[in-house]
C-alpha cells in the first residue's frame, strides 16, 4: 500500500509550535517526528504553514440511503464529509425502512461498504418491541431513540417501552430529547394557522427540557450510558451541569444551534430554518457555548439533515425539518478559532477527541502512534464563503451560505488515502472502513475544566 510523508506541517495537538513530518503507511500513522520516512514515501506533500488535525468524526448524520436518495447518499454524504475535513460519520437510523432490524443494519453496512469515501458507523434505532435485537446486533454506534417524533416514523414513547430499553443492557443510548405529548398538546393549541415562527413554541424550551430531566432519572437509575443529542436550550445546559455524571451521561450541540439565532433566521430563510428541535434565540445559544467551554456539553456534531429545496419551501406544517450541515461543521468552527472565541485544541477536543471517547471508538480522534491515518490539513489563514458551488451534498443549499470563514481544509486524509484536495474529492474509489467499537460499557473521559485550559 501506498505510503506518505505529510512534511513540515504544525500539529493543532502539540503543545509547541514547531513542525512535525508525519509518516503514513498501510492506514496507519507509523511516524511523527522530523526527517522521519524521508526515503520511504511515495509521496511527499509540503505542508508548510498548514496545521494538521485528526480527522473529524461526525457522530450525527441522516444520509438518506436507503429510501431518501433523492436528497443524499452514502456516497453523496461522504464526499459532502471529506470535502469538510470530517474522516468518519455514524449515520442514523431514520432512513426508509427504519434501521431496527440485523437485516436492514447489515443491509447499510454494506451499502457503506461499497460507497463511502470516509469511514462510518451507524446507529440502531429503537422501536418498542425489539429489545433484543437492540442488544445483539454487533458493532454499532449505539442506540437511538426518539423520545419525540422528527423525521422518519421512528417513536419510543410512553414511559414503560423506554423503561424496558435502560433497563436491559448496557450498550449507549443515544437520544433525540423532547417530549411528545407535550408538542402535540402545543401543536393542537396552535393549530393549522401556526408559522415557522411558532415552530419554538410548539417544540418549546420546556418540552426538551422535561424529556432530558427524565433521561437523565433514567441513565442514574440503571447506570445507563446515556448520550443527549442536540442539546438546544439555557434549561438543560443548566440542568445537565448540576446532574451530569461524568463516564456516564454526554450530550452534544450542532452549528445550527450554535450558530444561528432566532427570529432572525425565520426572517431570512423562512422554513428552510425549519429544524427539529428548533432554533432558538441568542440567550439560548450563549449558554449552548457555555456548556461547550465549561465541558457540560461534550462535543459537536452536524446533525446533517438534507432535504431538497423543493420539500423544504413547502408551507411550515409541510416543510420537512432539517439542514445540511456535514461539510461546514468544522470550517465553522475553525472560523470560531480565527475570531478568538475559543482555542484550537478545543476545537479538536469538541470535533475528533470527545466523540472518538464518548464512543469508545478505537484508533482514532489523535494523532498518534499507531493509529488510523485519518487526518485533515488545514488553512487556518484561508478565508472564504460558503457556497453552493462547494457542496457534495444532494442538498446544495445552507443556510450559512455566503458566510464568510476564515479556516478551512486544504487536503483530507482517510486510512493514509489523500481523499479530498482544495473542497475537491480526489480518490478515485470509497476507501472508507468501518469504525471498531471497543466492547465496553464505555466509561468516556470528559476533561476536567483545568485540564482543558491551554
Ligand atoms: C432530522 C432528519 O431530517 O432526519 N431532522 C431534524 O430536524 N433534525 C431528524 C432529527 O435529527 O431529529
Ligand atoms: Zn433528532
Ligand atoms: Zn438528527
Amino acid at each position: 500500500m501506498a505510503s506518505t510523508l505529510i512534511k513540515d506541517a504544525f500539529l493543532a495537538t502539540s503543545k509547541d509550535r514547531g513542525r512535525y513530518d508525519i509518516f503514513l503507511q498501510n492506514g496507519k500513522i507509523l511516524a511523527i517526528g522530523l526527517g522521519v520516512g524521508a526515503h520511504h514515501a511515495d509521496e511527499v506533500i509540503p505542508a508548510k504553514g498548514l496545521t494538521l488535525l485528526p480527522g473529524v468524526l461526525d457522530t450525527h448524520v441522516h444520509f438518506r440511503e436507503p429510501g431518501g436518495t433523492h436528497k443524499e447518499s452514502l456516497e453523496s454524504g461522504s464526499k459532502a464529509a471529506a470535502a469538510g475535513g470530517v474522516t468518519t460519520f455514524f449515520d442514523m437510523p431514520n432512513t426508509s425502512p427504519s434501521t431496527t432490524t440485523l437485516e436492514t443494519m447489515a443491509a447499510k453496512k454494506a451499502l457503506a461498504a461499497q460507497s463511502s469515501f470516509v469511514n462510518y458507523g451507524f446507529f440502531m434505532g429503537a422501536t418498542s418491541d425489539n429489545l433484543e435485537v437492540l442488544n445483539t446486533v454487533p458493532q454499532v454506534a449505539g442506540i437511538k431513540i426518539y423520545v419525540g417524533s422528527s423525521t422518519g416514523s421512528l417513536l419510543v414513547s410512553g414511559p414503560e417501552a423506554l423503561d424496558q430499553i435502560f433497563a436491559n443492557g448496557d450498550r449507549l443510548i443515544a437520544v433525540h430529547s423532547e417530549d411528545e405529548a407535550m408538542i402535540q398538546e402545543n401543536q393542537s393549541r396552535l393549530g393549522d394557522q401556526a408559522s415557522v415562527y411558532d415552530h419554538g413554541l410548539i417544540r418549546s424550551p420546556e418540552a426538551a427540557l422535561k424529556a432530558t430531566q427524565q433521561l437523565i432519572r433514567l441513565a442514574k437509575k440503571y447506570q445507563r450510558r446515556l448520550h443527549i443529542v442536540h442539546v438546544t436550550t439555557a434549561e438543560e445546559v443548566a440542568y445537565l451541569r448540576d446532574h451530569k455524571i461524568p463516564g456516564l451521561i454526554t450530550a452534544e450541540a450542532c452549528p445550527h444551534h450554535l450558530f444561528l439565532n432566532t427570529p432572525t433566521v425565520y426572517d431570512q430563510f423562512g422554513t428552510l430554518a425549519k429544524v427539529n428541535p428548533p432554533i432558538r434565540d441568542g440567550k439560548h445559544a450563549e449558554a449552548l457555548w457555555q456548556g461547550l467551554l465549561d465541558g457540560t456539553l461534550d462535543f459537536v456534531a452536524s446533525d446533517h439533515a438534507p432535504h431538497t429545496l423543493d420539500e423544504k419551501n413547502q408551507s411550515y406544517l409541510k416543510a420537512p425539518s432539517g439542514m445540511p450541515g456535514v461539510q461546514t461543521l468544522l470550517p465553522l468552527l475553525l472560523n470560531q478559532v480565527a475570531s478568538n472565541k475559543c482555542s484550537l485544541k478545543q476545537v479538536v477536543d469538541w470535533a475528533c477527541t470527545q466523540p472518538a471517547s464518548a464512543y469508545g471508538v478505537k484508533n482514532k480522534g489523535a494523532i498518534q502512534l499507531g493509529y488510523d491515518a485519518d487526518l485533515v490539513l488545514v488553512d487556518l489563514k484561508k478565508t472564504q464563503s460558503v457556497t453552493r458551488a462547494q457542496s457534495y451534498s444532494k442538498s446544495e443549499w445552507s443556510c450559512f451560505e455566503g458566510c464568510k470563514l476564515q479556516g478551512w481544509p486544504v487536503m483530507t486524509f482517510v486510512n493514509g488515502v489523500k481523499v479530498c484536495e482544495h473542497g475537491v474529492i480526489c480518490a478515485d474509489e470509497p476507501v472508507g472502513r468501518p469504525v471498531v467499537f471497543e466492547d465496553r460499557t464505555q466509561p468516556c473521559h470528559t476533561p476536567h475544566p483545568e485540564e482543558a485550559k491551554l
